[in-house]
C-alpha cells in the first residue's frame, strides 16, 4: 500500500542527514537503477517453469497500455483491503501516487509472449529518521494467476538489491494490518521488522504498520 501517512520523527539530522540527502539524490539522478545491481542475474526470473524479464521505469516512460495495467492490477488486488481502512479506496490518488516526479516502476513481463506479470512502485526517501536513507515500497503487486510461484520474494530481493547499490540503510514499507497473507509475507517470510517510525511503535492507533529490513552492506548477496 501506498506511504502517503508516513511521517520521520526528525531526529538524527546534521551531518548524517546531509548524508542521507546526498546518497538519495545521487539515486535519484541515475537513469536506470538496474545497471548499479551487482548480481546480474537479478535482472530476470527463471524458476518454476517460468521465463520473466525485470525492467525499470519512470511513469511517463511507460506506454498507456502498462500504466492501465499497473492501475488495473492494484485495483483488482487492494480495493477492498482499501475499502475496509480509514482511507478508502481513490484510483484517482493512487495514479497521483505512481506518477509522482521520484517513484520508480520494477516491471515483471514474460520474455516470450511480453504478458506483464508483476511490478513494484518503489522511490528513494529519507527512511524513519531523518538521517536515514531508504528504498521505499510503495507497491508490490502480482497476477493472481502468477502468486505463489516466488515473485513476490524475487521482486523484494531485486529492491533489495538496488538498496545496497545506492547505499541505502533500509528497505521500506507500509502494510495494512488486514492484509494478513502480505504482513506474513514480509514479516515470516522475509524477516522484516516494525520500524520505529511505525504508528505502533509510537503509540498511535492505525490500521497499518510501517515495515522495514536494515540493508546490511557487508554480507552476502541475498539468494534469489
Ligand atoms: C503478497 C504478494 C505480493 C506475495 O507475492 P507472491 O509472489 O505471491 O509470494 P511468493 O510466492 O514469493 O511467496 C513467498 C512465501 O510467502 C508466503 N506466502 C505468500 N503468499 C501466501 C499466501 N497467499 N498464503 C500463505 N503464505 C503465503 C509463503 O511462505 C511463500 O512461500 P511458499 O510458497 O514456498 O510457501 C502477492 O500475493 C500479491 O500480489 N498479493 C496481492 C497484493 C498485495 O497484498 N500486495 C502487498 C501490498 S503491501
Amino acid at each position: 500500500m501506498s506511504a502517503i501517512k508516513r511521517r520521520t520523527n526528525g531526529s538524527g539530522g546534521g551531518q548524517k542527514g546531509c548524508r542521507a540527502m546526498a546518497l538519495i539524490s545521487v539515486a535519484n539522478d541515475c537513469l536506470n537503477p538496474l545497471s548499479k545491481i551487482v548480481d546480474q542475474t537479478l535482472l530476470s526470473y527463471r524458476e518454476n517453469q517460468l521465463n520473466l524479464d525485470l525492467e525499470c521505469h519512470r511513469w511517463p516512460e511507460m506506454d498507456d497500455q502498462c500504466q492501465q495495467w499497473i492501475i488495473q492490477l492494484t485495483e483488482d488486488n487492494m480495493k477492498t483491503y482499501y475499502d475496509e481502512s480509514s482511507n478508502g479506496w481513490s484510483r484517482s490518488n493512487k495514479l497521483k501516487e505512481f506518477r509522482h516526479k521520484t517513484s520508480r516502476h520494477l516491471v515483471l513481463r514474460c520474455a516470450d509472449t511480453r504478458r506483464l506479470i508483476a511490478f513494484v512502485h518503489f522511490r528513494f526517501e529519507v527512511g524513519g529518521t531523518d538521517s536515514e536513507s531508504a528504498v521505499y515500497c510503495y507497491e508490490l503487486q502480482v497476477v493472481a494467476s502468477h502468486q505463489r510461484l516466488g515473485i513476490g520474494r524475487y521482486l523484494m530481493s531485486c529492491l533489495y538489491a538496488i538498496g545496497r547499490a545506492f547505499n541505502m540503510h533500509k528497505v521500506m514499507l507500509t502494510v495494512f494490518k488486514h492484509n494478513t497473507i502480505a504482513m506474513d509475507f514480509y514479516a515470516k517470510t522475509l524477516k522484516y521488522r516494525i520500524d520505529r517510525s511505525s504508528p505502533s511503535r509510537c503509540q498511535m492507533n492505525a490500521d497499518y504498520e510501517i515495515l522495514c529490513l536494515t540493508v546490511d552492506k557487508k554480507g552476502p548477496q541475498i539468494d534469489k
